[in-house]
């Protein structure tokens, strides 16, 4: 089956899309599609023939989202613990996004149709290096879509994300690029691999257990959060309408929530922003007594947003670099 797979809804499901369409629909969902291993023991089948049942369900899914106007979908294809899974298992699951990634790049005129940017977050470089060339072209030719976004996570956890982005801002603070004074909860968040990314509105976890595994920890804060009990493969499209009830039940209380997330974030980063400018001042001052303070604390503050964006700018630059030279089979780097 294709990514973007193409089928009719019935009458009755259309029925539901428009309802549910005429109040808010999430921007962004993401998926953690568990029990294909159940799925496939369930049916009598081998066990690892549930992962090709489990994409499946997601192309399925994915046109699911587009229909209800969805247009930003975060999926988790394979956790960092999961190389810690049978080596035949390891091979199954790579040989499947191998030949998906190959499909996906054959579908090149689908995906202009929906304008899909697909994103990868996760440590490609610990995927086979063919794979990391498949992912890497996929990702490069569809990078300046800006219709619909899915994100692939693959070779993922949440707190290698959030180490890794810590490492990179680490780094310029050594070279000097940056200061500690710098370093704010927006700056970590504009360094992850979801840089580019809305933070989900739901996320759904299948298969009944009530966890994240280590999924969007960071970006999942305020999420609404759907565990189902049913297997992966066995997803249907009334569990995505549940879900998105669910969004819409708690939308107002979640819109107010959000709204004093972001004021108050940004109320707390001026202020710490305020106060280092202040104590550079204050250790300055015996060189420059006769600068004025306000434009003083002016000049520092912008100086301090400047080798932010600076810095934002240079990572996204390296990151595609990266990008081109894994895609050119150049994976020394
Ligand atoms: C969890 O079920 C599922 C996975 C570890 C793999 C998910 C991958 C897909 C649905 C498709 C892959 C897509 C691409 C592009 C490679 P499980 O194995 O934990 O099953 P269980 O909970 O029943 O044991
Ligand atoms: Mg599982």
């Amino acid at each position: 089956m294709s990514w973007i797979h193409e089928s009719k809804r019935t009458w009755v499901e259309r029925f539901c899309i428009n309802v549910l369409r005429s109040g808010p629909i999430p921007k962004h969902v993401a998926f953690i599609m568990d029990g294909n291993r159940r799925f496939a023991v369930k049916k009598g089948m081998e066990k690892l023939e549930g992962h090709s049942f489990g994409f499946n369900k997601l192309s399925e899914t994915l046109e699911w989202c587009l229909d209800l106007g969805i247009t930003e979908v975060t999926v988790y294809t394979f956790s960092i613990e999961n190389f810690k899974r049978p080596k035949e298992e390891v091979n199954c699951l790579m040989n499947l996004a191998r030949e998906k990634f190959r499909e996906l790049l054959k579908e090149k005129e689908k995906l202009e149709k929906y304008g899909v940017c697909i994103r990868i977050f996760g440590n490609i470089t610990l995927l086979p290096v063919d794979l990391q060339m498949l992912v890497a072209e996929a990702v490069l030719h569809t990078y300046n879509n800006t219709k619909t976004y899915l994100n692939v996570c693959l070779a993922y956890t949440s707190r290698e994300e959030i180490t890794n982005a810590v490492k990179d801002i680490a780094k310029e603070v050594v070279k000097g690029n940056l200061m500690e004074c710098d370093i704010s909860e927006k700056i970590l968040d504009q360094s992850l691999y979801s840089c580019k990314s809305t933070a989900p509105d739901i996320i759904v976890r299948t298969s009944g257990e009530i966890r994240l595994s280590d999924f969007l920890l960071w970006q999942g804060s305020y999420s609404v959060l759907s565990f189902l009990k049913v297997l992966w493969p066995d997803f249907r499209i009334w569990h995505l309408f549940l879900a998105v009830l669910l969004f819409q039940h708690n939308y107002e209380r979640l819109k107010e929530i959000n709204k004093n997330h972001t004021l108050k974030t940004l109320h707390e980063e001026e202020e710490l922003d305020i106060a280092a400018a202040v104590a550079q001042y204050e250790s300055n001052k015996s060189n420059s007594d006769n600068t004025n303070f306000e434009s003083e604390i002016l000049r520092l503050r912008n100086e301090m947003n400047k080798r932010r964006d600076k810095f934002l700018d240079q990572l996204d630059k390296d990151r595609y670099e990266k990008l081109l030279q894994i895609k050119e089979g150049n994976t020394s780097q």
